[in-house]
């Protein structure tokens, strides 16, 4: 089975670069499954209901989220009505919406997503090790799905580590999301699971984290805020892992990054194109 994961779509420019691509893409690599996060894809904050729309008709099977899930506060209503639109399974009881779901693949297979958040540098909600232990307990590969893709959203490498030693063996990836940075450590884990500390951003990256650098710069230097922070808008780098996932096991073959676009060294998974 072939997964693809797009890391944290920013703004009008990483919006523009998925639209365009992502049905080329899930064509010429023929995906069996594609997860997006999706939590800067308005204006760098949150996401709106036709923003969501877009993406999923673009190709994406299911939108992830993070600590910008309710920066616009309808997605507080509609996310009861999206089964394919996912937050933080790890917020306090009572939340809208919904952490994790079983999602049919185009070669049939079921596609257990979840997404977690970190608690190291972010907000204090429950134990993400636990939560998600919690899921992938309940339906494990080759149990309950053939199957299991984690959109780990974390500020640090440590914690994203541990959690994929913690899920090795369990689940067929865990995917680092939030730095907006891709890191180069891509790789099957001792166990079978593929692992990323993070996937990096769909947007531009000559910015700051996918925003335009004055703001961000004028902070660091005064630390009195003087506007809003914009996004870039010039060309976005597409950011993603690939993996290939072994059909008899659910866990992974391959993983490697895919990069298009912007500003970045492009690169491709060999194991789909040879
Ligand atoms: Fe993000
Ligand atoms: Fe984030």
């Amino acid at each position: 089975m072939r997964l693809l994961f797009l890391g944290d779509v920013v703004g009008r420019s990483g919006r523009q670069a998925v639209l365009a691509e992502l049905p080329r893409l899930r064509e010429r690599y023929r995906l069996d499954f594609v997860a997006v996060n999706g939590e800067n894809a308005a204006g760098g904050f949150g996401i709106t209901e036709a923003i969501l729309e877009e993406l999923l008709g673009a190709g994406a099977d299911v939108v992830t989220l993070g600590n910008h899930s309710w920066d616009q506060k309808e997605a507080l209503v509609f996310i009861e009505r999206y089964e394919r639109l996912l937050r933080p399974i790890n917020y306090p009881p009572g939340t809208p919406g919904r952490g994790s779901g079983v999602f049919k693949a185009a070669n049939g297979a079921e596609v257990l997503v979840i997404n977690a958040m970190g608690l190291v540098y972010m907000p204090e909600i429950g134990c993400p090790f636990r939560a998600v232990e919690h899921e992938v307990e309940a339906c494990g590969l080759k149990r309950g799905a053939d199957a299991i893709v984690v959109d780990f959203h974390a500020e640090v490498t440590s914690e994203k580590q541990a959690m994929g030693h913690f899920l090795d063996g369990r689940v067929s990836a865990l995917i680092g999301t939030h730095t907006h940075v891709p890191t180069a450590d891509e790789r099957v884990l001792p166990n079978g699971s593929a692992y990323i500390s993070d996937v990096g951003m769909c947007g531009d990256y000559q910015s700051v984290l996918g925003m335009e650098p004055a703001e961000p710069l004028n902070r660091f230097l005064t630390k009195i805020p003087r506007g809003r922070f914009e996004p870039a808008l010039g060309p976005a780098t597409l950011c993603g892992l690939a993996v290939e996932i072994d059909d008899a096991s659910g866990l992974a073959r391959h993983a490697a990054s895919l990069r298009l676009g912007g500003a970045l060294t492009p690169t491709e998974p060999r194991f789909w194109v040879e």
